[in-house]
C-alpha cells in the first residue's frame, strides 16, 4: 500500500536515541498499540538500541481481543531481555508496575550513585503522551534538559534513581510488511490523508470476516456473508450505515470511514488484527521480498555498468553523464534505499513535526505530489 507522509520527525528522534545510549541508557520501553503489537514495533528502534534490555508495553488494551494479549506478552516474555505488560488509559497507577520491570530488567542498577535509565519511545498515536502525562502528574516531576543532551529529550523523574527520558514518537520511512502499513493505517497511526480509506477498509475487512465474523455480523445486522466478496460486504455495511447515494449506489468511501471509525471505536468489540505466530510470517515475507527486490536493483546496476564490445553501452553513456552532472541514476530501489537511510544534513530541514501534529495532521507534511484524497 502506498502511504504518503514524510517521517520529518525521523532523524531528531534517532540523534536524540543515540545521544542517550552515549550518555547511558539501562531500560529501552517501547510503547506498542496492543491491537497490532508487531506492525507498531519501530525497526529502526531496535536497530538504534541493540542490546539493551527491553520493557514492551502493550497499550490500550481496553480495545484489543484480551486472548490474543496474552498471547503476545507471553511472545515477547519468552525473548531474552525481555518484558512485556499490558497497559491502557484506565490505568490509575501504572508507575509502579513500569518501574518494577525495569528495575528487574536491570538488576545492577539503582540507589542513587546509579539510577534507573529508562529510554521511553513509541510511534504516534500509540498513547505516550497520556502515560508520559499520568505518570509526571501523579508520581513524577518534569524536569528540564540535561546538560548536553538534545532538547527534545525530557527527563522525568519517577523514583530518585528511577529516571524516564522521553523521546517524540517516531514512524520510520519504509514499511516493508505490507501488512503493518493497513494495520498502522487502520488503528490511527498514520494520518487520514496518508492512505486510501477504501483500501485500508477492504484489508480490515478481510481480516475481519475470517478472524471477527460474527462481530462484524451482529453490528451490522448482516445475514451470510460468505458467499459475498469484500467489496459486496462493504457495500452491504454502506447500505446497513446509510452510506447511499443518489440513485441507490452505496458511497463506498463513506462505508470505509465508518468502518475504520467504528472498529477504532472498538464499536466492533475489542480486535486485534495479527497475532504473533501471523506477524512473524508477515515478516519473513517481507524480509524475502526486499532481499529479492536489492538483488534486483543490484543486478540492474551491474548490467548498466558492463562496457560492451565496442564500446559502451546507452545505459552506460547515460550512467556517466549523470555522475558527471552529480545527478543519481533516479532508480526507484536506489530511492527507496535512500529512504531507509536518510542523512542527517535533512536536519537543518524546517520540517513540521509528525508526532507534534498528532497522527491526523500527517497530510500537512505529506508530499505535494500525494494524489488528492489519497
Ligand atoms: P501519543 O502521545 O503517543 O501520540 O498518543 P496520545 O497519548 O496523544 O494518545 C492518542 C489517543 O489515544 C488519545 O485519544 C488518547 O486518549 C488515546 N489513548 C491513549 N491511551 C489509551 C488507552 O490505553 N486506551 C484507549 N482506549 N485510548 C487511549 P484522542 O485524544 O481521542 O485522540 P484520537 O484517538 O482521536 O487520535
Amino acid at each position: 500500500m502506498a502511504i504518503h507522509w514524510f517521517p520529518g520527525h525521523m532523524n531528531s528522534t534517532r540523534n536524540a536515541i543515540n545521544e542517550r545510549m552515549k550518555a547511558g541508557l539501562d531500560v529501552v520501553i517501547e510503547m506498542l498499540d496492543a491491537r497490532c503489537p508487531g506492525s507498531s514495533a519501530n525497526p529502526l528502534l531496535a536497530k538504534l538500541t541493540e542490546g539493551k534490555p527491553t520493557l514492551k508495553l502493550l497499550n490500550k488494551q481496553d480495545l484489543a481481543d484480551p486472548e490474543r494479549t496474552t498471547r503476545w506478552l507471553a511472545h515477547y516474555n519468552a525473548q531474552p531481555d525481555t518484558r512485556a505488560i499490558g497497559l491502557d488509559a484506565s490505568n490509575r497507577a501504572p508507575a509502579q508496575a513500569l518501574i518494577k520491570a525495569c528495575r528487574e530488567l536491570a538488576p545492577l542498577r539503582g540507589g542513587m550513585v546509579k539510577p534507573v535509565r529508562v529510554l521511553i519511545c513509541g510511534i504516534p498515536n500509540v498513547g505516550k503522551s497520556t502515560l508520559i502525562n499520568t505518570l509526571a502528574s501523579k508520581r513524577a516531576a518534569k524536569t528540564g534538559d540535561e546538560p548536553g543532551i538534545t532538547k527534545l529529550e525530557q527527563k522525568i523523574v519517577l523514583a530518585e534513581d528511577f529516571y524516564l527520558f522521553d523521546t517524540p514518537g517516531m514512524l520510520w520511512p519504509r514499511i516493508s510488511v505490507e501488512e503493518s502499513g493497513y494495520n498502522l493505517a487502520a488503528s490511527g497511526a498514520i494520518g487520514r490523508n496518508a492512505f486510501d480509506e477504501e483500501e485500508v477498509a477492504l484489508e480490515l475487512l478481510s481480516y475481519l470476516r475470517r478472524d471477527y465474523a460474527q462481530a462484524l455480523i451482529e453490528r451490522y445486522k448482516l445475514g451470510d456473508i460468505s458467499a459475498l466478496n469484500d467489496e459486496d460486504l462493504l457495500g452491504a455495511i454502506g447500505k446497513r450505515r446509510g452510506a447511499v447515494l443518489s440513485g441507490g449506489r452505496i458511497n463506498m468511501q463513506k462505508a470505509a470511514e465508518v468502518l475504520i471509525y467504528e472498529f477504532r471505536q472498538n464499536i466492533l468489540g475489542r480486535i486485534t488484527l495479527e497475532t504473533p505466530e501471523e506477524f512473524m510470517q508477515w515478516q519473513a515475507k517481507a524480509e524475502l521480498a526486499e532481499a529479492e527486490r536489492k538483488l534486483k536493483a543490484e543486478k540492474r546496476k551491474q548490467k548498466t555498468k558492463t562496457p560492451q564490445r565496442g564500446g559502451p553501452t546507452v545505459a552506460a553513456v547515460a550512467d556517466e553523464d549523470q555522475e558527471s552532472d552529480g545527478s543519481d541514476s533516479g532508480d526507484q530501489d536506489d530511492q527507496d534505499d535512500q529512504g531507509d537511510e536518510v542523512s542527517t544534513e535533512a536536519e537543518g530541514v524546517d520540517t513540521p513535526q509528525v508526532s507534534d501534529l498528532g497522527a491526523d495532521t500527517h497530510e500537512q507534511v505529506r508530499p505535494a505530489s500525494a494524489p488528492d484524497g489519497a
